[in-house]
C-alpha cells in the first residue's frame, strides 16, 4: 500500500507517523521540509501544495493507494476536486464539501434553513455603512468573524480582543474597507471551548475524544488569538470541565449537520471538526473545519490504536469503523517564534532529541525546515511536544527545563493542561452552568 499526504505541519506529521504505523508506504507533498515527514516517507516532494495541476501530475508518478489532505488550504484550492476527478480515492471533502469550512456564513445560513440545533445569532456584511448601523442597533455583546479562512486567528471578541462598540465597529470597518471581504457580526456567546473532531463517509461519524485547544498566544488565556498553542485531551474520558451531556448533544448537532449537508448539498468525506463552545444553554458550534486540528490532530492520532490508514479504507469502502482508543491524557506544548501572533521573527532551533525523548516526551515537527543539525523556524508554528500519561500531573512534570534541551529563541506556554489550568476552567463552567434559566 502507498498513501500521499499533502501539507507539512504538525498535524501531518502525527497523519504521516500514524499512516506508516500501518505498514503502508508513504509519500509527502509539501511547502517546507518537515524533519519529522522527511525521516518517515521515502519521499518528500517540496512545493505548493496549492497548485492543483502540479498535485495532481505529482500523484499520477507516485500512484498512491489513498491521499489524505491535512490543511484547508489545499482543498479550498480545488486539490482534492482535481485528485478525485482523476479517479484517485481522496479522504478528505471536496471545495464543495469545505464550504462549511471556507464559508461561515454558508453554514449559518445552512443551519439556520434547516434547523440544525446549536446555531449562533449571526449576520454577514460586505458594506461597512451596513456593518456599523446593525452594530449600534444590537443590544448585544458580539463576535466579528470573517467569512472565509484565517488559520483560526481571525476572530475578535468584544471585552476580549475589543472593548468598545466604537473599537469594534473600527475594526469592522477597516476589514470590510476593500469591498471585496465579508464579515460575519455574531452574538456573544460564554463558555469554554472544545475541538469535536471524527471521521465521515456516509450519514454516521466515527467521533474522536474531545480536545481543548489553547487558543491565545499568552499564558493565563491572554493576547492575540494564534492557530493553537497547545492542547489537552482526556481520552474517552472527557475533558473534566465539559458536563458529558453537552458532548453527546453536540455529537447530536454535527451528525444532523453532516446528515442534512448530504441530502441537500453534496456528499461529505473525510475527518471533520466541530468547533463547540459549551455555554448554559447547551452545545454551541462555533465553527466546523473540515479537516484535522492542529494541534488536536495530535492528541486524538496519537491515542488511536487503529491507524488513520484503517479508518480511511475502511470507510471509503462504506464501511462504519471506530478506531479503537487508549485511556490516556495527553498534552500538547507549541513552540513558536518569538512574537508569534503578531510580529514573529524566526530564528533557528536546536534540538537535543534523544533527551527529549528520554524525559518521555514526543516531538512532533510543524512548519520548519531541516538545516543540517538545526532546525530553520518560519513565522508559523515550530516544534510540538506531547506528554502522556494517567495522570495530570505526571504529564505535566515531563516538561520541566525544556529550555535545557532545547536551545534558541522561542516561545512556549508553560500553562496548557496544568491542574490549575484544568481547575480554573472546573470553576468558570460551575458559574457558567449555574446561570442555566
Ligand atoms: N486548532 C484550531 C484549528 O485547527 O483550527
Amino acid at each position: 500500500m502507498r498513501a500521499l499526504l499533502i501539507g507539512g505541519g504538525g498535524r501531518e506529521h502525527a497523519i504521516g507517523l500514524s499512516i506508516v504505523k500501518s505498514g503502508t508506504e508513504l509519500a509527502v507533498i509539501s511547502p517546507n521540509e518537515n524533519p519529522g515527514l522527511m525521516r518517515i516517507a521515502k519521499k518528500v516532494i517540496i512545493g505548493d501544495e496549492n497548485n492543483g495541476k502540479w498535485v495532481l501530475r505529482n500523484a499520477t508518478k507516485l500512484k498512491p493507494d489513498y491521499v489524505f489532505i491535512g490543511p484547508e488550504s489545499p482543498v479550498a484550492h480545488g486539490v482534492s476536486d482535481i485528485l478525485l476527478d482523476n479517479g484517485f480515492k481522496v479522504f478528505a471533502p471536496s471545495s464543495e464539501a469545505a464550504k462549511l469550512e471556507t464559508s461561515k456564513a454558508f453554514c449559518r445560513k445552512f443551519m439556520s434553513e434547516n434547523q440544525v440545533k446549536g446555531n449562533i445569532e449571526s449576520t454577514p456584511f460586505s458594506d461597512p455603512d451596513k456593518a456599523e448601523r446593525f452594530i449600534r442597533d444590537i443590544d448585544y455583546d458580539f463576535v466579528l468573524k470573517p467569512d472565509g479562512l484565517t488559520g483560526g486567528k481571525g476572530v475578535v471578541v468584544q471585552g476580549v480582543h475589543f472593548k468598545s462598540r466604537e473599537e469594534g465597529i473600527g475594526i469592522a470597518r477597516e476589514y470590510l474597507a476593500t469591498g471585496k471581504a465579508k464579515l460575519l457580526v455574531e452574538k456573544k456567546v460564554v463558555g469554554e471551548e472544545f475541538s469535536l473532531q471524527g471521521f465521515v463517509k456516509g450519514s454516521r461519524i466515527s467521533f474522536l475524544p474531545i480536545v481543548q485547544d489553547y487558543k491565545r498566544a499568552f499564558e493565563g488565556d491572554r493576547g492575540p488569538n494564534t492557530g493553537g498553542m497547545g492542547s489537552v485531551c482526556f481520552s474517552e474520558r472527557g475533558l473534566p470541565f465539559i458536563d458529558k451531556g453537552i458532548v453527546d448533544k453536540a455529537k447530536d448537532i454535527l451528525e444532523d449537520l453532516v446528515r442534512k449537508f448530504n441530502r441537500k448539498v453534496t456528499s461529505y468525506v473525510g475527518p471533520i471538526y466541530g468547533g463547540f463552545i459549551a455555554t448554559h444553554d447547551g452545545p454551541k458550534l462555533l465553527e466546523i473545519n473540515a479537516r484535522l486540528g492542529d494541534p488536536e490532530a495530535m492528541n486524538v492520532l496519537s491515542l488511536m490504536e487503529t491507524s488513520i490508514m484503517e479508518v480511511a479504507a475502511g470507510m471509503l469502502l462504506g464501511l462504519q469503523i471506530k478506531p479503537e482508543l487508549r485511556d490516556r491524557i495527553n498534552v500538547i506544548r507549541y513552540l513558536v517564534p518569538r512574537g508569534y501572533g503578531t510580529k514573529p521573527a524566526p530564528s533557528v532551533l536546536e534540538i537535543d532529541e534523544e533527551k527529549v525523548m528520554v524525559k518521555g516526551l514526543r516531538i512532533f515537527y510543524a512548519s520548519v525546515n531541516q538545516d543540517g543539525n538545526r532546525i530553520r523556524q518560519t513565522t508559523s508554528r515550530s516544534v510540538a511536544l506531547m506528554s502522556e500519561g494517567s495522570d495530570i500531573e505526571e504529564v505535566n512534570s515531563r516538561f520541566s527545563n525544556i529550555s535545557s534541551l532545547i536551545k534558541g529563541e522561542y516561545e512556549m506556554r508553560n500553562d496548557i493542561g496544568t491542574g490549575k489550568s484544568i481547575e480554573r476552567k472546573k470553576r468558570a463552567m460551575k458559574i457558567i452552568m449555574s446561570q442555566k434559566a
